[in-house]
């Protein structure tokens, strides 16, 4: 594996989440403030042969998975073409995204044609007008049609992305567990994290344990299944139940220990991790004609600074960072 993409502790990075665009098509309070964010002028963001130039190097070197993320990938008007494109890089095992769905039930066949291998879906509540709060916009019926969709299509499971905030969704736990039992969807409830813009506060936060009580007190027979490697997600299953529901303990149990992943922003900026706030420019150095050796040990330098663990929930939540819709809209961390 390559030394350029393996850190201080021996974590190797195999995992590249590239953002295709800034933009969004919904505002989910988490993610953003109501009035959106400043967007990078277009000659600013990478063009579809910088993302593939990059990929193509991250691949060379061991990448084997790559997610789109956004914003909402599924706005770029290149999509299909972009995992078209990836699925001709030997080595390349698995091209995700994740995506807000709206897009999904339309686009879908032909992104499977192309190639797609895995998705990711977020939904946050199952009520319509409750949707519509979180979100800011409609849409709440096309998320379920392209949740549906990739089921129909064969996914396996679809994962659902579900960040819980107290006072908004935890009432609704038990529903989306629900929905697991003649669905083969991995409903993973997320512990909500603090970004620009994001008015996070301790108290929205519910954290694991607790969901694991609300989901235990229920069904106590819910059973742990065994960890993933470098997986961001703790699973379990009720027996019985087609799926399975998962956390993601982003804030009361990090998983950095276990980190795979590097990003790359619209902007062409490679971020090492989630809560880190010091990213270098691929963009610039591609642009300025870096030869490939260079541009490896530009990302070398870059993975050999990333810290061991993220800083703390209380610090992490008066870190200066990006809003998340300007990371990856989505994110992971390390
Ligand atoms: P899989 O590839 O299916 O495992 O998905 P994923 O969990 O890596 O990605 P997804 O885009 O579905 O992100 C879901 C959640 O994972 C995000 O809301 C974050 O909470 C968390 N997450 C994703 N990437 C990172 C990361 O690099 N660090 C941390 N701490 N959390 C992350
Ligand atoms: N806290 C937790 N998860 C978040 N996401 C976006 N913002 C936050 C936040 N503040 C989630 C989205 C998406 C995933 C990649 O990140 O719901 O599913
Ligand atoms: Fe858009 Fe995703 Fe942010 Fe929601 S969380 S506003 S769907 S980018």
């Amino acid at each position: 594996f390559s030394a350029f993409l393996t850190d201080s502790f021996g974590r190797r990075h195999s995992y590249l989440r590239i953002s295709l665009t800034e933009k969004c098509n919904l505002r989910c309070q988490y993610c953003m403030p109501e009035e959106g964010v400043p967007l990078t002028p277009k000659a600013d963001l990478l063009t579809t042969e910088e993302i593939l130039t990059l990929a193509r190097l991250f691949v060379k070197e061991g990448v084997d998975k790559i997610r789109l993320t956004g914003g909402e990938p599924l706005i770029r008007p290149d999509v299909v073409n972009i995992v078209a494109q990836l699925r001709q890089l030997e080595g390349l095992r698995t091209i995700g995204i994740t995506t807000n769905g709206i897009n999904l039930a339309r686009l879908l066949p032909q992104l499977q044609k192309a190639g797609l291998s895995a998705i990711n879906i977020s939904l946050d509540t199952l009520v319509p007008a409750k949707f519509e709060f979180i979100v800011r916009r409609k849409g709440f019926h096309k998320v379920m049609e392209g949740i549906h969709k990739a089921i129909e299509l064969g996914y396996s499971p679809v994962k659902v992305n579900c960040v819980v905030m107290r006072g908004l969704n935890e009432d609704e736990l038990l529903d989306f567990v629900a929905l697991t039992k003649g669905l083969p969807l991995d409903v993973r409830f997320i512990e909500y994290m603090p970004f620009d813009g994001n008015k996070w506060n301790f108290k929205k936060m519910v954290s694991y344990k607790e969901m694991l009580d609300t989901l235990r007190q229920r069904w106590p027979e819910l059973e742990k299944l065994p960890e993933e490697e470098s997986s961001t997600a703790k699973a379990f299953k009720i027996p019985g139940f087609q799926g399975q529901v998962s956390f993601i303990t982003s804030m009361s149990e990090h998983f950095c220990g276990t980190c795979n992943r590097l990003r790359i922003t619209a902007d062409g900026n490679l971020k090492v991790c989630l809560f880190g706030n010091s990213e270098v420019s691929l963009r610039d150095h591609l642009r300025a004609g870096a030869s490939e050796e260079e541009l490896l040990s530009i990302i070398g330098a870059a993975v050999g600074r990333k810290k061991r663990q993220h800083a703390g929930m209380f610090n992490i939540s008066q870190m200066k960072n990006r809003p998340m819709i300007l990371i990856e809209l989505f994110l992971t961390l390390q």
